[in-house]
């Protein structure tokens, strides 16, 4: 049930955020894979601007990024973990249990610790090429929103 697309601007990542934020109103989870300068964070953005924000930096030093939006957004990038301990040492299941929309960056550095109920975005691509993005749901209710997309 994945689905492929090509991005050819910024911008246009942009907007697939902003399409799955609006797609899950009551928070879910957003497991985002790809190198150093893939778009990563751009789809991060779309997603923040959906629920109303028009700044979103990147949480590298931080690890999250914790946003009042509604759902409240929680914007992880694990590029700087260790493993999946490291996550959970900062309370990771409190933030899952809090109903949010959940982003996270870097999701293979902590794989293990990843809901089954997932939607797992792969890009592709660097500098001014276009992006493959593949969108893979995990469950019910992200391969509704995969075929919504
Ligand atoms: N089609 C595209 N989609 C997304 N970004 C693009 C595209 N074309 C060019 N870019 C550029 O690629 C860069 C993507 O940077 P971004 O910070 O989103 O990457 P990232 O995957 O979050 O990297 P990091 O792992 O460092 O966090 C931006 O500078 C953006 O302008
Ligand atoms: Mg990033």
């Amino acid at each position: 049930m994945e689905h492929t697309l090509m991005l050819k601007r910024e911008l246009e990542m942009e907007a697939l955020g902003m399409r799955i934020a609006r797609a899950l109103p009551c928070g879910g989870f957003v497991a985002l894979y790809g190198d150093l300068g893939a778009g990563k964070t751009v789809l991060c953005r779309g997603a923040g601007r959906a629920l109303g924000l028009d700044h979103l930096s990147s949480p590298t030093f931080t690890i999250v990024q914790e946003y009042p939006t509604a759902p409240p957004l929680f914007h992880f990038d694990a590029y700087r973990l260790a493993d999946e301990d490291e996550l959970y040492a900062m309370g990771y299941e409190d933030y899952l249990d809090r109903g949010g929309l959940i982003l996270m960056e870097w999701a293979d550095r902590v794989s293990g610790a990843l809901p089954k109920a997932r939607l797992d975005i792969e890009i592709v691509g660097s500098g001014a090429d276009p992006r493959r993005v593949r969108l893979t749901p995990h469950g019910a209710a992200y391969e509704g929103l995969v075929s919504e997309l």
